[in-house]
């Protein structure tokens, strides 16, 4: 089997780490390049080119093998999204955007990128929720009259309020009602009674949980209930490089994870 070579933006930062050890762990990928800003551009290195800057990293990388497909997996924090955006664009090289907190001016580079090459965009790589995601919209095609809840709840420290997946879910349910400007409800106080169609989203904090997101259909006599728990975020780096995978060979464009899950199921 061919391998694929991965270049990782970011490999000293948590998640960076964690793909890493996931690229390692899997025989069907190779660590080709890495990107570290406290690296001197001209450091020389043998078996994974390593350079300061993403675009001389694309300038230099070789694939694990001739013809073998090279993806980028940025796990960088926000900041330079817009050039590595660029960089892949200019090369010609499938990117994997993992980037949280991303300004318009990154979603702009990464669309106009898209039209070079391949660009998959997640705010959430864990395949779970995407699961979630595509159950919820078929719950709410199939359960239209249900009054929708969605709580989310994560660790004591998370900066951002509801969760990016969470807002996800709810587009997720909107667009399975047929109705993606539905009213999104993010908590309730005083008067604030529930009006036909609101999805509703609810932040919890506290402790160390990785990440859990519930969404509640309620019927008239029963309920249905999804559920997704993190308990590990090794989930995330094996979502980047199933992701990486997918986009290997890819004809341009802007893909989400859902259509990584979508490949999977032969849709
Ligand atoms: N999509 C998902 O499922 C998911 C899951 C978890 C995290 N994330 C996101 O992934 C990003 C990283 O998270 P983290 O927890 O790993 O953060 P972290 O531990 O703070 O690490 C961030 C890393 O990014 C590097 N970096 C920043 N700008 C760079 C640049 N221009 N070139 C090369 N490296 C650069 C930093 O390098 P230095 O060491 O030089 O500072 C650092 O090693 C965040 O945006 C986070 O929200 C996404």
């Amino acid at each position: 089997m061919t391998s694929l070579g991965i270049v990782l933006v970011g490999p000293r930062g948590r998640l960076g780490r964690l793909v890493l050890d996931e690229v390692q762990a899997r025989t069907s990928a190779v660590l080709v390049g890495a990107v570290h800003r406290a690296v001197t551009p001209s450091l020389p290195d043998d078996e994974v080119c390593v350079r300061a800057s993403l675009d001389d990293v694309l300038a230099d990388v070789r694939p694990p093998e001739p013809g073998a497909p090279i993806v980028v997996v940025d796990v960088a924090t926000a900041g330079s999204t817009a050039a590595h955006a660029e960089a892949c664009a200019k090369h010609g090289v499938p990117l994997v955007c993992a980037t949280t907190g991303l300004s318009d001016a990154d979603r702009a580079a990464l669309s106009a990128a898209a039209q070079r090459t391949a660009v998959l965009v997640a705010a959430n790589l864990s395949p779970g929720a995407h699961l979630v995601a595509l159950l919820a919209a078929q719950a709410a095609a199939a359960m239209a009259h249900a009054d929708c809840e969605i709580v989310e709840v994560h660790h004591r420290l998370k900066k951002d309020a509801p969760s990016g997946t969470a807002l996800m879910l709810a587009d997720a349910v909107a667009e399975g009602r047929g109705d993606p400007k539905a009213r999104r409800v993010c908590a309730r106080e005083g008067e604030a009674k529930r009006q036909d169609g609101d999805i509703g989203v609810v932040a919890v904090r506290g402790g160390d949980v990785v990440g859990e997101h519930t969404v509640t259909f309620f019927a008239a006599g029963e309920r249905v209930e999804l559920v997704h728990k993190v308990s590990d975020r090794a989930v995330f780096a094996k979502g980047a490089l199933d992701a990486a995978a997918f986009l290997a060979g890819r004809a341009p464009g802007l893909y989400a994870m859902t259509d990584v899950l979508k490949a999977k199921l032969g849709r």
